[in-house]
């Protein structure tokens, strides 16, 4: 039986040492969230994130606006954030609405207040290999739970499924800094399951149920970024949660595995970018 990859836990260890740091700094880190449209899940991310800012004593700002909000009614905002001295991190919630251009949105936000890691500078920066001011959320918090458990990375097989540019692309990159061997498969590739048969780390961000036992070999690393609600209402990931957690070593559940790690990374990229402001001016 794998052994389960526990994002609630991992997250309640970060958050216990984090807000002792934060208590310690000179003022409070600032988190200002833009918020487009009114997509369900988006909002309930935002308040997530708003509630847990909070919480550890970040101050944080929700700036929301309707689904037909002009690109450069946004652009405006991201200027006058940049140049507040009072605001420490930027994050444009994703997915914006049709018309916007979200690839111009991101690349407004100042790479020393992205944290989301999202911005050319910073993505430019993580492939090339070298730092970038701080990591996308949720690749770094796969990382952190991988380390957590002592996994090994170095010269394993880790096989990718998903290609986008906030967990796909990202992770791989960052596997790949560490010396994984990586295949990064999506929608299009063909024989999914003879590819994954040969991962020692599959980490599937797909949003569909995909994974099933006959995708991976004995002793595999499972992470599972997927998330969406069943037929039947249900929370769940893309993994078949029972079946695989058979014959894989190690497991991350959904709800509890790579969400949590996502929001303490969030928190932590804030405190990351506080603490930098602080060196540079
Ligand atoms: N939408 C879903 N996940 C994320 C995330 O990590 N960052 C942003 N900005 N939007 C998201």
């Amino acid at each position: 039986m794998a052994i389960i990859l526990d994002g609630k836990k991992l997250r309640d260890k970060i958050f216990e040492e984090l807000k002792t740091k934060i208590n310690k700094m000179p003022q409070k880190p600032s988190l200002a969230v833009i918020l487009a449209g009114n997509d369900p899940s988006s909002r309930i991310y935002v308040n997530n994130k708003k509630k847990t800012a909070e919480k550890l004593g970040i101050n944080s700002i929700v700036i929301e606006y309707p689904s037909d909000v002009s690109q450069n009614e946004l652009l405006k905002k991201i200027e006058e954030l940049n140049n507040d001295e009072n605001i420490t991190a930027i994050l444009v919630q994703l997915p914006l609405p049709e018309h916007i251009d979200k690839n111009t949105v991101i690349d407004a936000i100042s790479p020393q207040k992205d944290v989301d890691g999202l911005t050319s500078y910073n993505s430019g920066k993580l492939f090339a290999g070298e730092k970038p001011y701080v990591y996308p959320c949720t690749p770094k918090g796969i990382l952190l739970l991988l380390d957590e458990y002592n996994i090994e990375i170095e010269g394993k097989h880790a096989v990718v499924i998903g290609r986008s540019n906030l967990v796909g692309k990202p992770v791989s990159q960052m596997l790949l800094n560490r010396n994984a061997t990586v295949t990064i498969c999506h929608s299009k590739t063909k024989n999914l399951s003879d590819i994954t048969k040969t991962a020692d780390i599959l980490i599937s961000a797909v949003g569909k149920n995909v994974v099933g036992e006959k995708f991976i070999k004995n002793n595999c690393v499972v992470v599972d970024v997927g998330i969406f609600r069943d037929e039947n209402g249900k929370l769940r990931g893309d993994v078949e949660f029972n079946e695989v957690s058979k014959s894989a070593s190690y497991i991350s559940p959904v709800p509890g595995g790579v969400g949590p790690m996502t929001i303490a990374s969030l928190m932590l990229n804030t405190a990351e970018l506080f603490n930098r402001s602080q060196i540079s001016f």
